[in-house]
Formats: C-alpha cells, sequence, structure tokens
C-alpha cells in the first residue's frame, strides 16, 4: 500500500514538472484582447503570485496600480503619446509615420486593453548606503525584484487563460506617468501591463539556443566551453 501510494506521488509529480516547462513555454505576449473585462477574483490571483515572487532582502518593492476606466487609460495613452512622438520627431522620422507609430502602437494598445496594471517600485524598504556604487546596487536589486514579480504575474496570467504584455514605455516618462496619474511620490513607474482575454493565437517569437547563451568555465584561464545537452 506504502509502495502503491509513493508510485501514485511520484508520477503526481512528474506531471506537475512537466506542465509548469510547458506553462512556461507557452506564455506569450498577448497584445489584442476581446472586450470582456477581468474579474477582481482573478486579479488577487495575480498579484497573489506577485507577492511570492523572491526579492532582496524580501524588501517587496514592487507596488501595483490597477486602472479599469477608460477616461484614466486616455489620458494616460495620450500623456505617454507626447512624449514618443516628440522623441519620434527628434530621431528624424515623418510626421505622418510618426502619428502612425504612436497611434497604433501606444494610444490603441493602452485604451483597448480591458484593464492597465502601471508596475512601479519604490526604493522604501531597500537598504541605504552613503555611497552611490552601494545605492547603485541596491536600486539594481530592487529593479530585479520588480522583474520576478512581474514574470510571476505573466505566468499566473497565462494559467487564468488570459493575456498580457508587459509595456517598457513609462520608462521613458517616467515623471509624466507620475504627474499624469498623481502617483505617490515613492512610486517609481517601471513597466505597464496590458491586460486581457486574448484574441488570436500568437506564434512563438524564436529563442537562442542554449550554446549561445551558456557556457562552462573550464579551466583557471577563463577558457569557456558551449553548454551541450
Ligand atoms: C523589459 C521588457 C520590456 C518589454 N517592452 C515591450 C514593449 O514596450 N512593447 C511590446 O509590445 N512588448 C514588450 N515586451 C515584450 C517582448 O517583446 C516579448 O517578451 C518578446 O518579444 C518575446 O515574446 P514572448 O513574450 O511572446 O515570448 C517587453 C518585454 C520585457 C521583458
Amino acid at each position: 500500500m506504502e509502495a502503491e501510494k509513493l508510485m501514485f506521488w511520484r508520477s503526481v509529480n512528474l506531471m506537475l514538472n512537466s506542465m509548469l516547462y510547458e506553462i512556461i513555454k507557452s506564455r506569450r505576449s498577448v497584445r489584442t484582447y476581446d472586450g470582456r473585462m477581468v474579474s477582481r477574483e482573478v486579479l488577487s490571483r495575480i498579484f497573489e503570485a506577485a507577492r511570492w515572487a523572491p526579492s532582496a532582502h524580501n524588501a517587496q518593492p514592487w507596488r501595483f496600480i490597477v486602472v479599469y476606466e477608460d477616461s484614466i487609460k486616455k489620458r494616460l495613452a495620450k500623456a505617454m503619446a507626447d512624449v514618443w512622438l516628440e522623441d519620434l520627431r527628434k530621431n528624424g522620422v515623418s510626421e505622418s509615420e510618426a502619428l502612425k507609430i504612436v497611434e497604433e502602437e501606444s494610444m490603441r494598445r493602452f485604451t483597448e486593453s480591458p484593464v492597465l496594471i502601471i508596475v512601479g517600485l519604490t526604493m522604501r524598504d531597500m537598504h541605504k548606503y552613503p555611497d552611490e556604487r552601494r545605492m547603485r546596487a541596491e536600486y539594481i536589486m530592487a529593479v530585479q525584484s520588480v522583474a520576478a514579480a512581474v514574470q510571476n504575474m505573466l505566468l499566473a496570467i497565462h494559467v487564468e487563460g488570459l493575456g498580457a504584455c508587459w509595456v517598457c514605455a513609462p520608462l521613458f516618462c517616467q515623471e509624466i506617468v507620475k504627474k499624469t496619474l498623481k502617483l505617490p511620490e515613492d512610486f517609481e513607474p517601471q513597466a505597464i501591463l496590458t491586460l486581457g482575454y486574448p484574441v488570436g493565437e500568437c506564434n512563438p517569437p524564436s529563442r537562442k539556443p542554449l550554446s549561445e547563451i551558456v557556457w562552462v568555465l573550464t579551466s583557471e584561464k577563463g577558457e569557456l566551453t558551449a553548454w551541450r545537452i
């Protein structure tokens, strides 16, 4: 009986393992949604996944602000689009092309997403140092911790049958985002997640092979050998 139980739990474990890898691999950045709203229960589970991410000093420097209101989404999208438009003009992109890019990749994306999650970072509970070198390391740790939380959320979003896209636009206009949304002083915008029920299937973008991203350090002289399975 004991042996049977053990066999059963071993096979459950094996199944869970392969499910985890499958979930990681099948998650996609989703950029088109149908109009269905996302319930608070589902959002709570997604934030719960964020809460359990690892963080430096367990400081949990992530903060999230949910936006449902169309009028707020529009105001935010317009404010960020204006900054992007100005940057595109500086790059010498023609006015008509710049307007098209901003309309399609910014205004539409944000206003047509049923939910926006503004991802922020706070340094409130990170360590404080008198020198720039250590403060920079602390800041990077906070950024890395926030990114870990976002990845947990993206996986939770995927298993909930939802789709999301991690959008970095706020990084290019952090003060504008803060001012437009009247965010707390210590909330530093890092990203926006657009979120909703996906429309259509997305093909997986290619990935670099392991041999291009993993090496074994094979000698004291710093020789590297590409990873082989
Ligand atoms: C830090 C970060 C910033 C990103 N910014 C954007 C963005 O601004 N717009 C966008 O459409 N996708 C953005 N993405 C999504 C990537 O384009 C996407 O993850 C990548 O192409 C791989 O596709 P996949 O997520 O479907 O595997 C971002 C992803 C990360 C991690």
